[in-house]
């Protein structure tokens, strides 16, 4: 008995898969500073756990598919603060952003179909596609000019007869750049020329410095009945256990189809609907101190990268991740160097390395993420471990 090609081909998490290194590592006693993966350390606002306890029904039961319609309202709201203004009727509360990109994609492609995506991009609509049986055709970014989006020619050169879609993450995972409004004009023109969806997601909308601004492709008129956004608590109030997404449409029938898909797997959980009702709650304020925290921590990131000879990478404006190009031959193997073979003071730092966020073969190999989810003196101290062990890592070769 086999497994599907589909499980064969459905590539690991190029940010989890050297988990067990750090395991490894972790058991021999070393501290591993963890900048792999967007988990904030940031606490979760206490309305969050004040909702949760508060909300005492006799039967924890399945909400609507498309969620409580309560937390809808409150997402409405929410949105509006953004100039985006969509109807309870136009969201589906979903496990998580992940969640919602696997509707969006399945909604627009079928298995052969091919989908453009801005790369690098977040790993997991690589493992999403997989699923789905659907093709990643990458539009490449560079460092050199930040990772902007490319001309409308780069677009138009990779779309053939089964293109359907274009996604991409705005604030962009895992390179940090903040597209502008000629560059997602650049994206909706694309998408009206070519009849293709525009599938955008926002989750890391909040996080853009230097007064950069993340607009949403739903304040776009023209490409507004062929645009899905993808939206997540999980980064904005620190909350990525709580599994609440949404996917947001006002086009009918994306917004049924994906809906039938929603009532598939019944719901999101009924508790962390409800206590999200209270994030949604807080007011401008908690977010700006968010970012600034953020911000600063992308300055000290971003001081001592500067001191790493060899390094290329520009300064990210948004999200909380820069991509650096490092002077190795393999970023994976300087990872399980990192964890399993180097260690100051008993501590080593974990990174991601770039080329599982690639379509392109053997793009990103002497590429790294890192994301910036720990306090300023930790990152400072994680960033001093990193250029020692490059050091030490490019002696031994
Ligand atoms: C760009 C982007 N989209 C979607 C997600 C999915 O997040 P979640 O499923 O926790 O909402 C992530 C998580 O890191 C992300 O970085």
């Amino acid at each position: 008995m086999d497994i599907s090609i589909r499980a064969h081909q459905a590539p690991a998490s190029p940010i989890r898969r050297l988990i067990p290194f750090a395991e490894e590592a972790a058991k021999k006693g070393k501290k591993i500073y963890y900048l792999n993966i967007g988990q904030p350390d940031i606490p979760t606002p206490s309305v969050y756990f004040e909702y949760a306890e508060a909300y005492k029904p006799k039967v924890v039961a399945y909400t609507h598919s498309a969620g409580l319609l309560e937390l809808r309202e409150a997402f409405t709201r929410y949105y509006e603060r953004f100039g985006v203004r969509v109807s309870s009727s136009e969201i589906i509360v979903t496990n998580g952003g992940s969640e919602a990109v696997l509707f969006a994609m399945a909604v627009v492609a079928d298995p052969g179909d091919e989908i453009l995506v801005l790369e690098p991009f977040y790993a997991n609509y690589a493992g999403f596609a997989a699923q789905l049986g659907i093709k990643l055709v990458p539009v490449r970014t560079y460092p050199e000019d930040g990772y902007a989006v490319p001309e409308k020619r780069a677009f138009i050169e990779k779309i053939g007869p089964r293109t359907k879609a274009i996604i991409f993450s705005n604030p962009c995972n895992p390179t940090g750049a903040v597209y502008d409004e000629k560059q997602l004009e650049t994206i909706a023109d694309v998408a009206l020329e070519k009849d293709l969806c525009i599938i955008s997601d926002e989750v890391y909308r909040e996080f853009t410095f230097d007064g950069y601004k993340a607009l949403s492709m739903m304040t776009f008129d023209k490409v507004i009945n062929r645009t899905i956004v993808v939206d997540s608590i999980s980064k904005r109030y620190s909350a990525c256990g709580a599994r609440i997404g949404t996917f947001l449409t006002k086009n009918r029938e994306f917004y049924q189809a994906s809906l039938k898909f929603a009532q598939a797997r019944l719901c999101p959980s009924m508790t962390s609907q409800y206590a999200t009702i209270g994030l949604l709650g807080l007011d401008d304020n908690y977010t700006e101190q968010i970012k600034r925290e953020y911000e600063q921590r992308r300055d000290a990131v971003y001081e001592e990268l500067k001191k790493i000879d060899g390094a290329v990478f520009k300064k990210p404006h948004g999200a909380f991740y820069v991509s650096v190009k490092l002077p190795i031959d393999n970023a994976e193997t300087f990872v399980k160097f990192m964890l399993s073979e180097f260690e100051v003071d008993g501590k080593t730092t974990m990174v991601a390395p770039l080329d599982g966020f690639y379509a392109t073969p053997n793009a990103g190999l002497n590429e790294i993420r890192i994301a910036y989810v720990l306090d300023q003196d930790k990152l400072r101290d994680a960033v001093r471990i990193l250029a020692l062990g490059l050091k030490a890592y490019s002696e031994k070769r």
